[in-house]
């Protein structure tokens, strides 16, 4: 069965490797990508014919272009990944947090919900709206435990307080409206294609550039990465087989503190490019730094629910996805060139407003 897919922000880092995946992996579906292009969009990301892909540069906040968009596209899902998503950024600048995580979001819904009430029942059954959110709205963990649907909200960075606010929009237009959303909170992603302000492709590309390797606090933060390919096959598993009204967390159950992250990174880009000199790993490039206020100790998601209601589970190993991961950033200076154009140097962000 033909679908048309309305995507927001599919030329950001998760986005685009759901339009990947998707032209790749579903002969008939079709996708119409609404992105602003702001600094964190790289058109390269994604390259396919006419036919099957159209970009439409404009913004989750422009009602008349949305309610123009939703009447041609006539989507089958929209799925929802346009936000501003560093946290950093947040610290210094929250307000545009606000306008595009939460006013976006619910200028979305508010226009998705005009157009589907205007639908046959059986484009009105059919269709999904799918919320792609955050772990952080979960505030942060100890040692032990682990976030799982059940986990009170208590988002702590202006990054995932503007989540959390767009989450519980998502339910309340399902809950007052019956609009049918789904939605996904998930774990940090990593993989080709992200933006180098993140740790990940930040402290490769300065591994491989012989740069000092900026680690906060004292690396004893713990994430849980998610291969951002796995992520994209949990987001199609959920548009298929997901509740209306339902959420699924998304974990990549496989956590690490920061610094075991950085001096794996290190040990693969010394084995890939050779050592900096004679007997010296890029290990002695890593600098402790200032920590990020307000910084969460440890996230690490149950993804239970996914796995056994939907029969989804994480397949790509840390280790193998992060070697796939900086092999990419060795081969894709291109890539690299146009996001670096995007106005970002690589300087220290978010300790200051
Ligand atoms: P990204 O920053 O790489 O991309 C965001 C995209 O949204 C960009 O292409 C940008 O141009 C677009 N955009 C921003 N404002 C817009 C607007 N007003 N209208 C239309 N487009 C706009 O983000 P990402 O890392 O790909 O994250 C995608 C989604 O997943 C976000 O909602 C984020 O909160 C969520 N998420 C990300 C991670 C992660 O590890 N990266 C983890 C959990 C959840
Ligand atoms: O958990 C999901 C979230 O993961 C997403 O919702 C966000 O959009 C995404 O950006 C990510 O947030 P984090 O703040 O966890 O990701 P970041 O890559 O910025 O940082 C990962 C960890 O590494 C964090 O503990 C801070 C630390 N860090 C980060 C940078 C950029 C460093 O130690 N040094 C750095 O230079």
């Amino acid at each position: 069965m033909t679908r048309t897919i309305l995507v927001t922000g599919g030329a950001g880092f998760i986005g685009s490797a759901f339009v990947r995946l998707m032209l790749e992996t579903q002969a008939d579906v079709r996708i119409v990508n609404l992105d602003l292009m702001t600094y964190a969009a790289t058109r390269s990301s994604i390259v396919a014919d006419g036919d099957r892909y159209r970009l439409v540069e404009g913004s989750i906040n422009d009602r008349e272009l949305l309610a123009e968009l939703l009447a041609d596209v006539d989507p089958d899902w929209v799925v929802h990944f346009a936000a501003e998503s560093h946290v950093d950024r947040s610290i210094e600048g929250p307000e545009a947090f606000v306008m595009t995580n939460v006013v976006g979001t619910f200028r979305l819904l508010d226009e998705t919900l005009k157009w589907w009430r205007e639908r046959d029942a059986t484009q009105r059954e059919r269709f999904r709206f799918l919320h792609v959110s955050t772990d952080e709205v979960y505030g942060s963990l100890g040692p032990t435990g682990y976030f799982t649907e059940e986990t009170c909200y208590a988002p702590n960075s202006p990054y995932s307080a503007s989540k959390a606010s767009s989450d519980h929009f998502v339910r309340a237009y399902h809950h007052t409206y019956g609009l049918p959303v789904v939605t996904t909170n998930c774990s940090n992603n990593y993989g080709p294609y992200q933006f180098p302000e993140k740790l990940i492709p930040l402290v490769t590309l300065n591994a491989i550039e012989g740069k000092e390797l900026p680690v906060y606090g004292t690396g004893s933060n713990i994430r849980d990465w998610l291969y951002v390919v796995d992520h994209c096959r949990a987001i199609l598993s959920v548009l298929v087989g997901g509740v209306p009204g339902e959420v699924y967390n998304v974990g990549g159950e496989s956590e690490r503190t920061n610094l075991q992250v950085v001096e794996t990174i290190c040990d693969i880009v010394d084995e890939l490019c050779g050592a900096l000199a004679e007997g010296i790993s890029r290990r002695s490039l890593i600098r402790f730094v200032t920590d990020r206020p307000g910084h969460d100790q440890r996230y690490a998601i149950d993804c239970t629910k996914l796995k056994e209601q939907i029969g989804w589970s994480p397949m790509v190993r840390f280790e193998e996805g992060l070697r796939t991961t900086i092999e990419w950033y060795l081969a894709n200076s291109a890539w690299i060139a146009e996001a670096r154009e995007n106005n970002y140097a690589g300087q220290r962000l978010g300790l200051q407003r």
